[in-house]
């Protein structure tokens, strides 16, 4: 399969890129990157990271938008640390010459145009560089095979604002752009899913006790988000492991693994003092429009697990 990864590496983005350089037949034609967790800088640092940790230096990523379209900037470093991956200090930082001179929307339509309804599009990140890419070219959502995105929030439940999920806020005008201009097969793993679907913290000490220069590395990076206040207050209030931009990914990479999802049209709230960013689930079917996407609703988390076991091997 052909797919498309927009990240803003970001804990979470480099374990969703690890599963998808894992799995079998995956041609990753380029990697987008966006600001989010982290600055762009940062996020280039990290991707490029993540890839020479797995030998695929061979993969070409590209440098995108390093602010919101109209939104106050901000970056997650609570959770994913200062240089959004852990600020783990013995890194092997791979040089930033690597990267490709292109800019990520222009590469993004030109990747798709070439290969037209074959690649598939994993967005782990606010979803700027999709909405810059379908104002430059309003049929490049035609030409997808599928469009994968972790983000918003099905019951108003927010992990960054009151009722809004973190990159739905960090772009809110990109977000609402994209649910309304890409019309291609959209799946939706929102927050309030990942959550429901985390898994036990014995699985995730299994994972990472692999003896593996990937598992290695990957224990090193999510020490900062592990022992952070924000994630002890949940391991104590009984909740799971949780790795949001996974589900994305594994469900791209293997729709069988998602048992059950809710067709439904969407949107964003643009306004609002506590509810900006928020997205709207058109439950009742008032908001009169014709594309729906797929929430996911139920997930095989048994496949999930082994194949997140695979990806640090
Ligand atoms: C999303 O925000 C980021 O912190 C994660 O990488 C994920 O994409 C969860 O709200």
């Amino acid at each position: 399969m052909k797919l498309w990864v927009d990240v803003d590496t970001g804990v979470d983005d480099a374990q969703a890129i690890m599963l998808a350089l894992s799995h079998p037949n995956v041609d990753i034609l380029g990697i987008s990157c966006c600001h989010g967790n982290t600055p762009l800088h940062n996020v280039l640092e990290n991707t490029l990271t993540v890839l020479g940790v797995c030998d695929r230096l061979d993969i070409p990523v590209y440098k995108g938008c390093e602010r919101p379209l109209l939104a106050r900037k901000q970056h997650a470093s609570d959770y994913h640390g200062k240089d959004g991956l852990g600020d783990v200090p013995d890194l092997v930082r791979p040089s930033l010459e690597l990267l490709q001179k292109k800019k990520a929307p222009q590469a993004m339509i030109q990747a798709v145009k070439k290969h037209p309804g074959e690649v598939t599009l994993v967005a782990t990140a606010p979803l700027t560089n999709l909405a810059v890419a379908v104002q430059l070219d309003p049929s490049f959502p035609k030409k997808l095979k599928a469009l994968f995105l972790m983000g918003g929030n099905v019951d108003s439940r927010g992990n960054t604002t009151v009722c809004g999920e973190f990159n739905f806020v960090a772009d809110t005008e990109a977000a609402y752009i994209v649910l309304d201009r890409f019309t291609c097969p959209t799946y939706i793993a929102a927050w309030e899913f990942s959550c429901a679907s985390s898994l036990p913290w014995s699985f995730c000490d299994q994972w990472l006790s692999q003896c593996t220069p990937k598992a290695q590395f990957m224990k090193k990076i999510t020490a900062v988000s592990r022992n952070s206040e924000d994630y002890q207050k949940e391991i104590t209030a009984g909740k799971g492991f949780n790795s949001c931009d996974c589900y994305a990914m594994a469900a791209a990479l293997d729709p069988t693994l998602m048992l059950e999802n809710e067709e439904v049209a969407v949107s964003v709230e643009l306004e609002g003092a506590h509810t900006r960013g928020m997205m709207v689930v058109d439950y009742m079917k008032l908001l009169n429009k014709k594309h729906k996407v797929s929430l996911m609703k139920k997930f095989d988390l048994t496949k999930f697990q082994v194949m997140l076991l695979k990806s640090l091997q």
